[in-house]
């Protein structure tokens, strides 16, 4: 028997800073992530799971339990990709002790290896608590869709001068903090240029550029499983979405038609 492959570690994620770029993907499922793993360096148990999964309308409503549940069904399917799971809103933002029992929990119910939580300056205290106490913590900067009731919108963020110098020294404050990598979503190209160069932990965009150390996409707008709306940053490597409603056509039509079971599907006497 082949001894298991070893998971990449968020310190070898960290170490690729400037060099060949970080390749990072959603996933949600055993099945998903066994043909993904192998192909990636990241794989993000992402809270956008409440919109490709659940059918919500934002991630504010994603519980601890429900990242739990994903969690292990991913770390269980991934032999090779480094994975990280989201801590849903409201679960870490209180104080570092909060933020402590929530990762420590997720870690060890779901086998991950990181966490991912979103904001700047005001979670450097508590990115810094974790990180010193073996809880390794990816940043998420930028657009932080947890916070879109406050934003107001999804909209690119870091586009006037005072909002792009925030946004740098929330970049500063948590790298300084001990975040292995920082996630900066849909921020301008010359921003996240900016930070890519300015800190020290790889930089992992979502419509934030080729600038940045790696790239991070939603495994389900990759394949073009999720329709609803497709996003400027969004390419397409698959149209999944047709050949599956084609197939559940095909299957109804052949039910009905009493063609589906054939013989060949029948045990015999
Ligand atoms: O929830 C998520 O999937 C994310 C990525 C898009 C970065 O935060």
């Amino acid at each position: 028997m082949n001894a298991p492959l070893k998971r990449i570690v968020p310190p070898a994620i960290r170490a690729r800073k400037g060099g060949e770029p970080i390749v990072c993907l959603t996933s949600y499922a055993a099945s998903t992530t066994r043909l993904i793993d192998p192909h990636v360096d990241l794989i993000l148990v992402g809270d956008s799971l409440a919109m490709t999964i659940y059918g919500m309308e934002s991630t504010v409503g994603v519980t601890v339990d429900t990242m739990i549940a994903h969690g292990r069904a991913v770390a269980n399917a991934a032999n090779h990709a480094c994975v990280v799971v989201d801590l849903p809103f409201g679960s870490y933002e209180e104080s570092p002790a909060q933020a402590f029992r929530t990762a420590a929990r997720v870690m060890a119910e779901t086998g991950c290896a990181a966490v991912k939580l979103e904001g700047g300056i005001e979670m450097a205290e508590t990115i810094r608590f974790l990180s010193a106490r073996g809880v390794p913590v990816m940043a998420h900067i930028g657009l932080t869709p947890q916070s879109v009731n406050a934003l107001g919108g999804y909209g690119v963020r870091g586009r006037n001068p005072e909002e792009a110098a925030a946004i740098l020294a929330d970049a500063i404050a948590v790298d300084e903090a001990g975040a292995f990598s920082v996630v900066i979503e849909k921020t301008t190209e010359s921003l996240s240029r900016e930070i890519t160069q300015r800190i020290a932990a790889p930089t992992i965009g979502i419509g934030a550029s080729v600038a940045c150390d790696g790239q991070i996409l939603v495994i389900d707008d990759v394949i073009g499983l999720f329709t609803a709306f497709r996003p400027k940053f969004v390419k397409r490597y698959a149209e999944v979405a047709q050949p599956i409603a084609a197939a559940a056509q095909a299957y109804a039509a052949e039910v009905r038609a009493r063609a589906f079971p054939g013989p060949e599907h029948v045990f015999g006497p």
